[in-house]
């Protein structure tokens, strides 16, 4: 790799821009010295302060973050790198590392009661900051992604620098098509989504740039082109997916007077503008989850052998499949489904109490509820309802989720083990996809992998610009254990 690479596209001269200004809890526009009493509340969010001609840019922003959080963490290593942040007991280990605190993961925190802040902030607060396509509308995508990687609130002239950027990225090479054909039709939609993703691959720029070799300093660079172009482009891969299976064939193309969240609903075939606001609702709330969880995790974990963010990107896809994380969504549309099948619309609460009882002895879990760390209601849930309650009140699936609110949790409770009986995101999702028309259950996981990749490739610019080392835990075996407890007794 020669010393002075750069990206392919340098960053441009930034126009002064206004002092940014965001929508209160009232939809009101704050100044700006409210904003910075705000920032002191957020406490967490230590950059959102007013930028007063603030760059355009994403890469140059970064570009001038970097070094103050290189020296951060190495300030931290040195300073407290020995102190103990908890025990780690057997159960831990045979228990999948719940509750083991063991990753670096900046760009969210989940707090089991409250439940997931991106860079500090939650998701009700996003809603009031983000910049959005229309007053009081749904935040746009492309803000949160700018508020993970830079810990900054941008602007909308920032935010829409941002959506045209993405779109000049998101053509998709022909080969990618031709490998997603090549598999039968019939195939899982995560299944054909993954394998786009694995021959959108072949353009990583992090693989040309290490091959010709680059120094480590330099390895955020050509993963922020990756990352960018990856984020680009997997909503196109996404709706051809969607629209090989479902729709005969027949493509849309993109239209570039949308944001990203719009654009991508246009491409699936759903143009009802409360279906955009739903979309970019979805894609903002789906991104990210902090690290732990299997997608993120995954991710983070492959890229740490200097995989590409293809590569780690499509590994994270392959856990999302699972029914317990990323396909509980289609599980769930496939369950209330299957409650209406059997008992009609107008079910009553002795039924779907009996109902959601034979689901549990048939040796089955009931999708979207419980949660590996939360411990209430997931806020992701709470901002799909109050969506429902304003542009879909009547909708009888949508009554059946408020009835399985209600009669759930204290039959996941009564069976002493659950330790998080409340509702997940996934338990709200598709009813509202379903209301729009896209109601093919099946597909809805590329829905969420679409959005996973906003969360998973900010956090893998950050591992490379902080030099994360490749991830290496100890594991054990039961005569391990078994001894070293008969010594520790
Ligand atoms: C999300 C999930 C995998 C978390 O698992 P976890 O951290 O092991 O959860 P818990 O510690 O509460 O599990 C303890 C027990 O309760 C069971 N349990 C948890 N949630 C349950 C549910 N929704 N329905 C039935 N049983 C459930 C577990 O299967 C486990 O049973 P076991 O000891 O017999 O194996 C789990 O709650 C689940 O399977 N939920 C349904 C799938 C889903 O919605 N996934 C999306 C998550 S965002």
């Amino acid at each position: 790799m020669p010393a002075g690479w750069s990206p392919p596209l340098p960053s441009k001269a930034s126009p002064p821009q206004p002092p940014l200004s965001s929508r209160n809890s009232e939809g009101r526009v704050t100044s700006q010295h409210e904003q910075a009493q705000q920032s002191a509340t957020l406490g967490s969010v230590r950059w959102l302060q007013i930028q007063s001609g603030s760059d355009l840019d994403l890469h140059s922003q970064l570009k001038d973050l970097i070094p103050e959080q290189q020296d951060r963490l190495k300030k931290l290593k040195a300073e407290h790198g020995k102190v103990e942040l908890g025990k780690i007991t057997v159960d831990m280990v045979i228990g999948g590392m719940r509750g083991m605190t063991g990753l670096l993961w900046e760009t969210s925190l989940l707090d089991p009661e409250e439940g997931i802040r991106f860079r500090g902030l939650s998701i009700p607060e996003c809603q009031k900051v983000l910049p959005a396509a229309k007053p009081g509308g749904e935040p746009l995508p492309e803000g949160l992604l700018w508020l993970l990687l830079t810990g900054k609130v941008p602007s909308k002239e920032q935010v829409d620098a941002l959506s045209k950027e993405l779109q000049s990225r998101s053509t998709v090479p022909d080969y990618v098509y031709k490998a997603i054909n090549a598999l039968p039709v019939t195939a899982h939609p995560m299944t054909q989504f993954a394998s786009g993703v694995m021959a959108l691959q072949v353009k990583s720029e992090f693989q040309k740039a290490y091959e010709k070799g680059m120094p480590k300093a330099k390895f955020w660079e050509p993963t922020y082109e990756d990352s960018l172009n990856l984020i680009a482009q997997v909503p196109v891969v996404a709706s051809y997916v969607y629209r090989r299976i479902f729709k005969g064939g027949q493509i849309i193309p993109a239209d570039e007077s949308l944001d990203y969240g719009g654009n991508f609903s246009h491409m699936l075939g759903f143009d009802n503008p409360k279906m955009l606001e739903l979309m970019r609702l979805y894609v903002t709330i789906h991104s990210d989850h902090e690290g732990g969880n299997v997608s993120a995790h995954t991710a983070h974990l492959v890229a740490s052998a200097l995989s590409d963010p293809y590569l780690s990107f499509a590994a994270a896809l392959n856990g999302l499949a699972g029914p317990l994380h990323g396909l509980a969504n289609q599980e769930v549309l496939l369950w209330i489904k299957s409650v209406v099948e059997e008992c009609g619309e107008n079910i009553t609460t002795d039924q779907l109490k009996d109902y959601v009882w034979k689901t549990l002895n048939s040796g089955k879990v009931v999708p979207g509820f419980g949660h590996g760390v939360l411990r209430k209601t997931d806020p992701r849930y709470m901002c799909q309802r109050e969506f429902a309650l304003k542009y879909l009140p009547d909708d009888p699936l949508f009554q059946l989720v408020s009835k399985l609110y209600e009669v759930v949790p204290p039959i996941l409770t009564e069976l002493g083990k659950v330790k998080n009986p409340w509702p997940n995101v996934d338990a709200h999702s598709g009813v509202l996809l379903n209301h729009f028309g896209l109601s093919e259950a099946r597909y809805f996981t590329v829905l969420f992998g679409v959005s996973r990749s906003m969360g998973v490739c900010s956090q893998l610019i950050w591992d490379r610009a902080l030099g994360l080392p490749l991830e290496r835990p100890k594991s054990v075996t039961m005569d391990w254990l078994e001894s070293y407890c008969k010594k520790a007794a």
